[in-house]
């Protein structure tokens, strides 16, 4: 198969992964309307051709939270993202690291933070989800600060997790799971090889580390269906804030009330983020939900988006938003089930030369200069 696009990979995905985990990648939470809707509307923002204002030299470098890095892209958190790719983590890391961007390691990573760190041999920016057993939150945030993680990536939008129904239809969780997931494994030879039975141990490395006995499939969606924490406010998060040293960044914000209050809350940055329309299903897409919250929130914090961006025109056009950087999701899972860190690093490539031509034609030499202005 031929992929020299970014959208190619998704194809060459499904292609390669066992059903029940590109659904679980590709699916979003009952209608998948608001998943449907990062895409559409962030497709239909148009951007100004300029002309004759010599781009000879453009340059995607930028720098945020005191961090250089290649292109103002960063890698989101994939719960079980080591299930796409032997070891897949690992082999995200290095292709980020490669291509100097940073990488957010998720709570429910297959690989432990510390193989993640080890392997590419810089710190992982680390993503927390709030559960319950603040035992786990505290270990997993004194693991990421002694691997040398300085960015705290804080996880809100998951109070009770989302209606994936595809996870149902597909053996992800529902009725035979795990015989269904077997059978569809087997029709995926190269898969089972070299994920099914080369990638293991298949359990969750950080929970692993806590709980000190490995952790499979069906006790990652057990311990973490009994452990989000619904009765959870910003009051309960001031302990994490006082105990994090480094910056700290609240993902899953798609309302400026609740962007007010992150700032009030002290944080250094927000992701705005509906999980990839995986939560709450009609609500904004984040391309609608991001203008209103850069105007409510000014330079007060740092604001990162995610959700559809497939393109490097797509970055271009969140930047153009107002956002300082973007996270990709299912956008890097496609290219790693594909083709591992190697399909990985191609599809950086191809956001970065994407994100060139666009600023060309915009009539832009740096991502500094792009704002409101490169909007028509
Ligand atoms: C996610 N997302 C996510 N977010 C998070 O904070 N921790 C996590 O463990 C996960 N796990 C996860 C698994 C899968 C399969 C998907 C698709 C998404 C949300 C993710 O970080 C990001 O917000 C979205 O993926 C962005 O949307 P796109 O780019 O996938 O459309």
């Amino acid at each position: 198969m031929i992929l020299s696009s970014p959208l190619d990979y998704r194809e060459a995905a499904r292609r390669r992964l066992p059903r029940f985990l590109f659904d679980y990648v590709d699916g979003g939470a009952f209608g998948e309307e608001t998943m449907a809707a990062n895409r559409a509307d962030l497709s239909a923002i148009r951007l100004r051709q300029r002309v004759l204002r010599d781009v000879s030299a453009p340059s995607l470098e930028t720098s945020l939270f005191g961090e250089r890095m290649a292109m103002p892209v960063l890698l989101a958190p994939i719960g079980l993202g080591g299930m796409m790719r032997r070891r897949g983590e690992v082999q995200v890391a290095r292709a980020a690291c490669r291509a100097d961007i940073p990488y957010i390691l998720s709570t429910v990573s297959v690989c432990s933070a510390a193989e993640v760190t080890q392997s590419c041999g810089r710190p992982v920016w680390f993503q927390l989800y709030v559960l319950k057993d603040r035992g786990f939150m505290r270990h997993a945030l004194e693991r990421a600060q002694a691997l040398g993680a300085t960015k705290l990536v804080f996880t809100v939008d998951m109070p009770v997790p989302g209606a994936r129904y595809r996870d149902a239809h597909s053996g992800m969780s529902g009725p035979h799971a795990p015989l269904r997931r077997m059978m569809q494994a087997v029709g995926r030879p190269g898969w089972a090889w070299d994920v099914g039975l080369r990638g293991r141990p298949h359990d969750l490395g950080n929970i692993t580390d806590y709980r000190g006995q490995p952790t499979s499939l069906t006790d990652y969606i057990g311990w973490l269906g009994a452990n989000f924490d619904p009765a959870i406010t910003w009051r309960d998060l001031e302990w994490i804030r006082d105990f994090w040293k480094g910056e700290m960044i609240v993902k899953g914000l798609l309302d400026p009330d609740d962007a007010r209050d992150a700032v009030r809350f002290g944080a250094d940055g927000i992701i705005v983020s509906n999980h990839g329309g995986r939560q709450l299903d009609g609500a904004l897409s984040t391309a609608r939900a991001l203008p209103a919250i850069v105007d409510a929130v000014g330079d007060a914090l740092t604001v990162l988006v995610d959700g559809g961006i497939r393109t490097g025109l797509d970055v271009v056009r969140m930047l153009a938003l107002g956002a300082r950087g973007v996270l990709l999701g299912r956008a890097y899972i496609y290219a790693l089930a594909a083709r591992g860190e190697q399909g990985v690093t191609h599809l950086l490539n191809l956001i970065a030369q994407g994100m060139t031509v666009s600023m060309a034609l915009n009539g832009v030499r740096s991502v500094g200069e792009i704002d409101r202005s490169s909007l028509t």
